[in-house]
């Protein structure tokens, strides 16, 4: 019957798998990552999900994607960039792999005026998540890394594959040589560094995805100067600092010291909507060295001329647009929108009783369950809801316990989303 050709279609395509190897050995780091990369396990869930209730219309505030069109002053430029270049004054190709001169100079002065960040210490590329990727290239396999725990996953996973972790211990959840700073509600998401051991890098992601905490001048003093009496180097993850409101520092350099100890990652992904147009930025100061005096600055330059070829020349432009007056007015308010969005969602799990984090200035409201699992709790809001959220536990195991709620979304969805956890979990 139909069953049987099926297990015999089953058998023939396994031996023919084995037959169609190759000599080529798995790479043994990838071997050692647990699971697939968070967002798309999650993307999978959600299929599944709108298969078995094909009516549902699912709402994500799952993976922080925005959502909201990118402001015409910055299209504008996209457009006119693309138009040029059917033209012989317009026209391009390659260009310098470290980016456009001018927009290098405009990003220091935006961003790092009065830091004194100069633009040859500025590198523009196809964003952060890629960056962190090649600094672990950058610093090669042996080379000790500390992360928060919770945190966003590329850190640890890009470390993995480099070969500069261990295997994943299962019952804790952690990869062997790597130390995983706590952050929990009792330490207000911010690392006792009196019980961090000394590493090479501190990967450090502030405002914090996902807790959405945002560490005070006091306290990345205190990040620098441990750092520096350690002589490790924090690569510091800014990609929602236009999200800070509080005057907390927005950007590293803002801290004594950060210059000689610190390279900063930075995007327009989530300040203007480029999650799929792609453009980001590295700081790596002229001042920070190796322990051979070898300055990193040249090492970075070295290794984003071999494995970047530069970012789009039509992307560009639009950054260049992104940071001029017009632009960055346009930025601040689709920062605006996606903050009313996080006032309505904190509110909506404070009124109902849950402990709520986040959300203030950063674009994530963490919200704790009462010590359930979180994929537990993740189901259960797909199930009840149709409504996709981050399990807290995927971004490291001090995660458990809590989902993150992305408050990137349109409001009209938020609102929806609102009504629906209301219903279910409003009593
Ligand atoms: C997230 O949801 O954590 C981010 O969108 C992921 C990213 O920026 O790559």
């Amino acid at each position: 019957g139909g069953k049987g050709r099926v297990a015999r279609g089953a058998t023939r395509l396994s031996a023919l798998s084995s037959e169609t190897t190759t000599g080529v050995k798995r790479n043994p780091n990838l071997a050692k990552l647990g699971a697939g990369y968070l967002f798309p396990e999650i993307g999978r869930r959600r299929r599944e999900h709108q298969e078995k209730n094909p009516d549902a219309k699912i709402i994500s505030l799952g993976i922080g994607d925005t959502t909201e069109p990118i402001p015409k002053v910055i299209t504008d430029a996209l457009q006119g960039a693309a138009a040029g270049l059917n033209t012989k004054e317009g026209y391009s190709g390659y260009g310098a792999e470290q980016g456009m001169g001018g927009l290098r100079e405009k990003l220091a002065d935006r961003f790092y005026g009065g830091l004194g960040i100069g633009s040859d210490e500025v590198f523009v590329s196809d964003g952060s998540k890629c960056d962190i990727s090649r600094m672990l290239m950058l610093f090669g396999a042996d080379t000790s890394i500390a992360v928060q725990d919770p945190a966003y996953p590329a850190y640890v996973d890009s470390s993995v594959i480099m070969g500069a972790t261990g295997t994943l211990n299962e019952e804790t959840s952690q990869y062997k040589n790597i130390v995983y700073m706590d952050c929990l509600k009792e330490n207000g998401f911010f690392p006792d560094l009196s019980k961090v051991g000394k590493t090479d890098l501190i990967f450090f992601c502030n405002p914090n995805n996902p807790t959405g905490a945002c560490a005070s001048r006091e306290q990345l003093q205190a990040l620098v100067d441990f750092a520096k009496r350690n002589g490790s180097i924090i690569v510091y993850d800014a990609a929602y600092a236009i999200y800070i409101e509080d005057g907390s520092p927005k950007s590293i350099y803002e801290i004594e010291g950060a210059d000689e100890c610190c390279i900063e990652t930075c995007s327009f992904s989530k300040y203007a909507g480029f999650t799929g147009v792609r453009l980001g930025w590295t700081v790596v100061p002229n001042k920070l060295k190796f322990s051979d005096g070898t300055p990193v600055n040249r090492d970075w330059n070295r290794i984003m001329t071999t494995c970047f070829n530069g970012a789009s020349n039509i992307v560009q432009a639009g950054g260049l647009a992104c940071v001029t007056d017009d632009g960055f007015d346009a930025m601040m308010g689709l920062v605006t929108y996606y903050k009313e969005n996080c006032k309505l969602i904190r509110e909506c799990f404070t009124e109902m009783g849950f402990e709520v984090y986040g959300g203030v200035n950063a674009p994530y409201v963490w919200v704790g369950f009462e010590g359930r699992p979180s994929w537990d709790v993740f189901a259960e809001i797909l199930e009840k809801c149709d409504l996709v959220t981050t399990p807290g536990s995927g971004f490291g195991p001090s995660g458990e316990g809590f989902v993150r709620v992305s408050a990137f979304g349109n409001r009209a969805d938020v609102e929806e989303a609102i009504m629906r956890l209301k219903d279910v979990y409003g009593k």
